[in-house]
């Protein structure tokens, strides 16, 4: 079950009969070439005049750019990116309310640096579980990225594959930028008003890669993006989610289950898992203090899996041989799993009483998903 930005794999398709391309918007932008679509708007490469350089326009129109949660969101995004200024973060160049455009007046243009690569998500896709070195280094991009956008009180609350851009720059270096703010809450109160609003725009987002909290009635703050990274770096090794199936079983995966090993070939030592395994910790405060924190103990790993060349999977190192015959050694020693302290263990009586509690919760969420995306589907704008 993968939530995909749906119109991004079908440009050609959507170009021929999308009637914004070839339109002017704010009187400087071309709009050329559809790049994708998400919940909230469409995403054209534009041409600014007169210089010719491409952007990327998002649009809000239609039926959506007359309801009060769409233009929300359309604001937050504005609202976050003014403040965050990052070669990791989308730039934002200009925003408005489209004029002179007939039934389309009053619908929202948002002006955003172009990214020319593609996304995470389309390169899980076709290309499966990335080499460890190449996953460390993307993790560590969207870290960095968190921990300004942390500092200036945005939480962007919708990480996932799909708004993880790559691009590489001149060195053949892969470059991440973090898109799609639109669930993006800042932390100063500027977005209390409208907290039922993007508490179910929470819900609406990424079942697969969405934090405990909300389920748990809990405040949804700048840890719950270090768990959906730490689902994200999950996906980019194992190749999968950590939990797939139905929306009911991802959510209960999410509320209770003990995150899975990564495969042993993927991770011998555990020391991978044990870092998504406390960046994916149940409870907010047992995850790393900040994205810094998180970032540190993947660098310390870095080195194990082939360093910075993201272009060669090489064998592992003489070190991670060491200390894998060492981790063996104690693990025989001990008896125990290997796992180390990945994995708390529980009383199974425990165990059933806790899923039984998080199923009525789950199956409530579940439910008012299912009507969301019902109404999502009967939109001609999702
Ligand atoms: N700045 C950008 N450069 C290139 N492609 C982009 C850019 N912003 C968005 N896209 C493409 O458009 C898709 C939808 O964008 P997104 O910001 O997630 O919209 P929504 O808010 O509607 O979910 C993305 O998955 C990506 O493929
Ligand atoms: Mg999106």
């Amino acid at each position: 079950m993968r939530h995909s930005d749906p119109a991004v794999a079908a440009p050609n398709a959507a170009e021929t009969v999308d009637p914004w391309i070839g339109r002017t918007i704010a009187g400087e932008f071309d709009l050329v070439e559809r790049l994708g679509a998400g919940v909230q708007g469409t995403v054209y490469r534009a041409e600014q005049r007169p210089s010719g350089r491409s952007v990327a326009v998002k649009l809000l129109t239609g039926p959506n750019a007359h309801d009060m949660q769409h233009r929300m969101r359309f604001l937050r995004e504005v609202r976050a990116l003014e403040l965050l200024d990052h070669p990791s973060i989308v730039g934002l160049l200009r925003y408005g309310t489209l004029r002179d455009e007939g039934p389309e007046s009053g619908g929202l243009y948002i002006v955003e640096e172009l990214v020319e690569g593609t996304s995470l998500e389309r390169v899980i896709d076709t290309e499966g579980a990335l080499a460890p070195a190449r996953a460390l280094d993307i993790a560590r991009q969207v870290l960095d990225a968190l921990a300004v956008a942390h500092r200036h009180g945005v939480v962007h609350r919708d990480i996932k594959p799909a708004h993880i851009l790559l691009r590489r720059d001149g060195f053949g270096h892969e470059q991440v930028t973090l898109i799609d703010f639109g669930l993006a809450r800042r932390e100063d109160g500027f977005d209390d008003d409208d907290e039922d609003l993007t508490q179910a725009g929470w819900m609406l987002g990424s079942p697969l890669y969405m934090a405990p909290e909300p389920l748990a009635e809990l405040p949804v703050g700048p840890a719950a993006d270090q768990y959906s990274l730490g689902v994200v770096l999950f996906e980019m090794l194992a190749g999968h989610a950590p939990f797939r199936g139905t929306l009911e079983t991802v959510l209960l995966g999410h509320a209770v289950d003990p995150v899975p090993r990564l495969p042993l070939e993927v991770d011998p030592t555990g020391e991978l898992s044990a870092v998504i395994t406390r960046a994916m910790a149940k409870s907010p405060s047992s995850r790393f203090a900040d994205p810094r924190a998180m970032s540190a103990a993947l660098a310390e790993l870095t080195g194990l899996f082939g360093g910075e060349d993201d272009t060669l999977i090489d064998p592992p190192s003489a070190e991670l041989l060491a200390r894998f015959a060492e981790h063996e050694a104690e693990r025989a020693r001990d008896g125990g799993d290997g796992t180390g302290s990945v994995r708390r263990s529980r009383a199974p009586g425990e165990r059933s009483r806790r899923r039984s509690r998080w199923l009525l919760s789950a199956s409530a969420v579940a439910a008012s998903l299912a009507v969301g995306s019902a109404a999502a589907a009967a939109s001609p704008w999702f």
